[in-house]
């Protein structure tokens, strides 16, 4: 199941990782969780680690999208029951609150309204606390041979460090309740029938079909597609009238905002060139 991208073992020009991964490939950022021996169970390390690769990458003008995915047969294990469990429960209970918010930090807060396009490439094993960046990412694609699992209730703890907060958002309602309550794992094409994921092929394709999908969002105002995909996460706890009103305000900053005049260039060119037409194909960036 080896999906690890070439060049995964390098470390990143601005920051030296012991944990995570980085290969810049045509705008791309591959970031590749990468403790495979641990099958990249999530450590406080790697979790500090992650919010400074967020952040690196935040700023960097060469990447345009971000994919992230696990070293060897493993997207991600899930929260490491050793270090960030085990290991941490003596711990103060201040103490205990800093381990868990830095988890938090890169993966959902940072995440979710993360100003470049993230991809999850779920590439093998994905339990437990791997569930909240999984969601937390825009849009993801998994392999047919991926093994997910919400196997906490096996080890005798409940679905937290937000993980059941961001089923709720995505994974159908009963589908949902079944895995929190069986354990039971289950494959990639499972994953798109409940919501978790937006495809699943298989494991040879990943990494090409994960490419292009990533080509298509490249191709795309950048502007526009920050402002698109966080006012779509954030509409779902207001009510019509307040969205409404938020959405108008969003439009005209997102114009006020874009360098490209991407509102103006679309409508040129479907009204007055008529080369174009928008309900079939984007408009021409480089005119
Ligand atoms: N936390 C800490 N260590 C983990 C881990 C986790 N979540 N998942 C795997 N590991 C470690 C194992 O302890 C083992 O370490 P060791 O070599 O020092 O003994 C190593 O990774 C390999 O694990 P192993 O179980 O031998 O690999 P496998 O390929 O046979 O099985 C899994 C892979 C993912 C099915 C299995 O490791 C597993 O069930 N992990 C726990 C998943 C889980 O419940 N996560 C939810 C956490 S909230």
């Amino acid at each position: 199941m080896d999906q690890t991208p070439a060049g995964a073992n390098a470390s990143s020009p601005a920051g030296t990782y012991q944990t995570v991964a980085i290969e810049r490939d045509e705008r791309i950022a591959w970031v590749t969780l990468n403790r495979p021996e641990k099958r990249n169970a999530m450590s406080p390390t790697m979790n500090r680690e992650m919010l400074e690769v967020l952040e690196e990458l935040e700023i960097d003008d060469s990447v345009g999208v971000v994919v992230l995915t696990g070293a060897g047969d493993s997207f991600t294990a899930g929260m490491d029951l050793k270090e960030y469990f085990r290991e941490t429960d003596q711990a103060s209970a201040v103490e205990k609150t800093r381990i868990r918010r830095a988890a938090g930090e890169w993966q959902w807060r940072k995440l979710r309204f993360y100003p470049k396009p993230t991809i999850a490439m779920v590439n093998g094993w994905c339990f437990g606390g791997a569930f909240t960046p999984l969601i937390a990412c825009d849009l993801a694609i998994a392999a047919d041979e991926a093994t997910f699992g919400l196997s906490e209730i096996n080890w005798g703890i409940i679905p937290a460090g937000n993980v059941t907060r961001a089923l709720a958002e995505v994974m159908h309602h009963k589908a949902a309740l079944y895995y929190i309550m069986t354990g039971e794992p289950f494959g990639g094409q499972i994953a798109v029938q409940t919501g978790l994921v937006n495809e699943s092929v298989p494991l040879e394709k990943l990494r090409e079909r994960t490419r292009a999908l990533a080509k298509t969002l490249l191709a795309k105002n950048p502007t526009v597609l920050r402002q698109a995909k966080n006012t779509f996460k954030r509409i779902g706890v207001m009510d019509w009238d307040l969205a409404e009103d938020y959405l108008s305000a969003k439009a005209e900053q997102t114009a006020a905002q874009d360098p490209e005049k991407g509102r103006n260039k679309g409508m040129a060119q479907f009204l007055d060139e008529k080369s174009i037409r928008p309900g079939l194909q984007g408009y021409r960036r480089d005119a």
